[in-house]
């Protein structure tokens, strides 16, 4: 399950510039989420997990490891079909908020949610690029994917990536922490992004490969804590 599809990696952090992709482009995920919409309609299936089941559980272990309170206000950026905010909700979070910015997404999880008999999870078709106000102070933010399609996007990236960080100082308090899984970006590459008003706490393990005799990761997760 890859974003923008294989590109071998090793440890160096040297990687190159992702050129434009449809899956940069909120019409991909429109559509991608619609289809999902119906399908859910029709079987109950709620379509794909980004990264599998185990990128949830190892960023639930974490933030149980930490004893993160479970009323602390945590945001799933580009939360897709929710499916994260419902395993949290199961394993006793409350004070859950998921934004996307394609209204089909934001349907998807409302009526996973809804099947699931999960009524506290807030909900919210947002760009996380133009941030409200009213979307601030967040103790943990999470992002599974999200900054890997923003990564994408064809008309000026490298801009909207900054632009993605920005956002996220406006959103996460002094302190909290912020929580990426990706697959196109390194370690390396995730901190020179993050620099900026960001410390890295911890890198969580993910599944390795050998490819010409080097070994790396074909996804990234790691633990940021904003500086105060
Ligand atoms: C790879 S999918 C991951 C979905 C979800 N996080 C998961 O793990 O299943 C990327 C998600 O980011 C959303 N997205 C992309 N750009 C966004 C933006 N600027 N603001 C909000 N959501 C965005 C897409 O609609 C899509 O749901």
């Amino acid at each position: 399950m890859s974003v923008a599809g294989e590109r071998p990696r090793d440890s160096s952090g040297l990687g190159p510039e992702f050129g434009p992709s449809a899956l940069g482009t909120k019409e991909h995920w429109d559509a991608a989420y619609e289809s999902e919409l119906q399908i859910f309609q029709e079987s109950g299936d709620a379509g794909e997990i980004w990264f599998g089941e185990e990128s949830m559980i190892r960023l639930i272990r974490w933030m149980e490891k930490q004893k993160i309170p479970l009323d602390s206000s945590v945001l799933d950026i580009g939360t897709g079909n929710g499916v994260l905010l419902v395993e949290l909700a199961k394993c006793g979070y409350t004070n859950l908020t998921g934004i996307d910015y394609s209204p089909s997404a934001i349907q998807l999880s409302q009526n996973i949610i809804e099947k699931e008999g999960l009524s506290n999870i807030k909900l919210q078709v947002k760009d996380f690029l133009t941030p409200s106000a009213e979307l601030s102070g967040f103790q943990i933010c999470i992002d599974k994917g999200t900054f890997d399609a923003i990564s994408l996007n064809p008309d000026n990236a490298a801009e909207k990536r900054k632009q993605y960080v920005k956002s996220l100082c406006t959103v996460l308090k002094m302190e909290g922490f912020f929580l990426i899984t990706s697959c196109n970006w390194t370690k390396e590459e995730l901190l020179n992004e993050f620099k900026e008003g960001f410390e890295i706490l911890e890198e969580l393990p993910t599944p390795k490969f050998c490819f010409g005799g080097r070994i790396g990761n074909s996804v990234t997760a790691l633990v940021f804590q904003r500086k105060k």
